[in-house]
């Protein structure tokens, strides 16, 4: 049995720097750009990715999520780049020479310019062109144990949404109005792309095979409102997690709780206690993410691959992480299968569009790009260090 995963989380986008040729960046580059802030040469991670890994690994952690850009390994139809390839054949390399077992994220958030230029996920060649880039990038997933296919497909088909807006007439205006949830129909393609992802990893690899999806720990605000929950957690989740089931894991990533009222999610009434990025303090959130992925995938192991805080003081983010363990402890107990928790994140990281919420156990200096890592980390190895949680 592989011992539990403790660690932490980053993404390529959010990290690298210069991802030149990834619609994100083209997004934040834009002529009236809609995103405050831009990802510019983020933290360096692309050349210092081994500094984040020995904080890591000093501080007692035994696993990194981090994830592989399909913009730099593929950057035109078809031509597929052998360095880039081996820059993160060198990462995974230098994670396990570190003690650090990889957990490789294939697509989390950001695609190719010239994929997103033809419609993303609405195109109907893209299975296949998701497919193939998978299939080069099983070439170096040699010694592996996990891939998440898609980070947050549920996230995702949001974005495919806001971007259809923005390019309608009224797209701002339709936007102030407040975040739409996800497409359903691009939800369903999504599927097909993980299935068809998940047949690649296990024919070319040896590696456990899941997704990961983003849990809005929904509550309904009433019992009047139970049907509207259930309808909510399917458009929202239930459709991703069901789509797990037969999977070797499945990824859960909570961060706060939401309430579901007649008309679907409760906005996060404002609060002191709200975090940097507006949402409810609700540490339990991860309890309830892990047992209702348990309960839809029916009985699918979980790994939690992502959790955490938005927030400047590293007392709270401490707080936070101790009370989500404590949860987590309590699902186990009851029976919930949870191989692993890597925290969210590793460093204080380009948050899609601003870089105000800090969620990193590493703070880093943009300028000199010197790593200095929290007490958060140095905590959170220690509870690693202790054994099972
Ligand atoms: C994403 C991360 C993001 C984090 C905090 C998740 O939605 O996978 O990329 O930074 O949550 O918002």
């Amino acid at each position: 049995m592989t011992p539990f995963l403790w660690g932490a989380a980053t993404s390529p986008h959010q990290t690298e720097g210069n991802n030149l040729n990834s619609d994100w960046w083209e997004l934040e580059n834009m002529e009236g750009a809609i995103l405050p802030e831009r990802s510019g040469d983020a933290l360096d991670s692309y050349h210092r990715y081994r500094e984040e890994m020995e904080l890591l690994a000093a501080a007692g952690l035994n696993a990194y999520r981090f994830g592989v850009e399909w913009a730099r390994i593929e950057p035109e139809p078809g031509q597929f780049s052998l360095a880039a390839l081996a820059h993160y054949r060198r990462m995974i390399e230098t994670a396990m020479s570190l003690g650090l077992t990889p957990v490789v994220t294939l697509h989390h958030f950001s695609n190719p310019r010239w994929f997103a230029a033809e419609g993303a996920w609405g195109r109907s060649d893209a299975v296949d062109l998701f497919t193939r880039y998978v299939e080069r990038t099983c070439d170096i997933l040699d010694g592996v144990e996990w891939v998440c296919t898609i980070n947050e497909p549920n996230m995702l088909a949001i974005m495919d949404k806001v971007r259809k807006l923005l390019a309608g007439p009224d797209g701002f205006e339709a936007l102030a109005a407040g975040m739409p949830g996800p497409d359903e129909e691009i939800g369903k393609v999504l599927v097909e792309v993980h299935r068809a992802a998940v047949d690649v990893v296990r024919e070319r690899t040896d590696a456990a095979v899941g997704w990961t999806i983003a849990q809005q720990a929904f509550q309904a605000a009433g019992p009047e409102h139970e049907e509207v929950l259930r309808r909510t957690n399917w458009v929202w989740e239930d459709l991703y997690l069901e789509a797990s089931r037969g999977d070797d894991f499945v990824g859960s990533q909570s961060y706060t709780s939401q309430l579901v009222g007649p008309d679907g999610p409760i906005p996060h009434p404002a609060s002191p206690d709200n975090t940097i990025t507006g949402w409810a303090y609700r540490p339990d959130a991860l309890g309830i993410a892990v047992r209702h992925a348990w309960e839809v995938t029916g009985g699918v192991p979980v790994l939690v691959t992502e959790n955490g805080i938005a927030t400047d003081d590293d007392a709270r983010r401490i707080a936070y992480t101790d009370a989500a363990l404590g949860h987590l402890r309590d699902a186990m107990a009851d029976g919930v299968d949870v191989r692993g928790y890597l925290h969210w994140s590793a460093v204080d990281n380009y948050e899609w569009g601003h870089w105000a919420p800090t969620f990193g156990l590493i703070a880093v200096d943009r300028e000199t790009f010197v790593r200095t890592p929290k007490p958060s980390l140095a905590w959170l190895g220690e509870v690693a260090r202790s054994g099972r949680p």
